[in-house]
């Protein structure tokens, strides 16, 4: 296998299911997974919250940008981002360079169903009296509004309301393996 075998990014806004699809999707295709968000906890110590508790949205940035620079000069990778990264054009025009773009969707009540219990999502759970704090349903779908036209910008889409990860996985192995430019020897 070669040594420029792309690599598959998975975007998609939170609760998308990029984490756990990505998970299954890198263990069936026998490739290593490298999530962002993860490696920047690593490399930070820690929590994705407190970096933006205590530094702010634009550190947190910072950090990411890096860690997609530094993950895209791997190939044959599975790689799963947070769902703002790709809102930095530079970051999207780095992982399409290198990779095959997959969008996940989900529908806003699907979103908020699955990320409503979850307290490492700060742009969704801010604390109280800030803007955002009492209407999170809204705040999805007004970041989702805003985020669309660099979702839009994907090579491929899947839609996972209803479905597990496998079954997602299963259609994204189903549609690559299709895909006559990347040829037999893409797994
Ligand atoms: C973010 C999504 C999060 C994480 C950070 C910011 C976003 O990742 O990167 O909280 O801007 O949508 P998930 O999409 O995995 O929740």
């Amino acid at each position: 296998m070669s040594e420029s075998r792309k690599n598959i990014v998975l975007i998609g806004f939170m609760g998308t299911g990029k984490s756990t699809v990505g998970k299954t999707l890198s263990k069936k295709m026998g490739r290593t997974l490298v999530d962002i968000d993860q490696r920047i906890e690593e490399g930070q110590k820690r929590r994705i919250a407190d970096i933006f508790e205590k530094d702010g949205e634009t550190v947190f940035r910072d950090l990411e940008k890096r860690a997609i620079r530094e993950a895209v000069l791997g190939s044959g990778l599975v790689i799963t981002t947070g769902g703002g990264a790709v809102m930095d054009p530079e970051n999207l025009s780095v992982l399409k360079e290198r990779g095959i773009v997959i969008l996940l969707e989900a529908q806003p009540d699907t979103i908020y169903k699955r990320v409503k219990d979850s307290r490492h999502r700060p742009l969704l759970h801010l604390p109280a009296g800030q803007a955002g704090s009492n209407d999170v349903m809204g705040e999805i779908r007004r970041l989702l509004a805003q985020r669309q036209p660099q979702y839009d910008r994907a090579d491929f889409k899947f839609a996972t309301d209803g479905k597990s990860a496998a079954q997602v996985s299963d259609e994204i192995l189903a549609k690559l393996s299709e895909e006559e430019e990347f040829g037999k020897d893409w797994f």
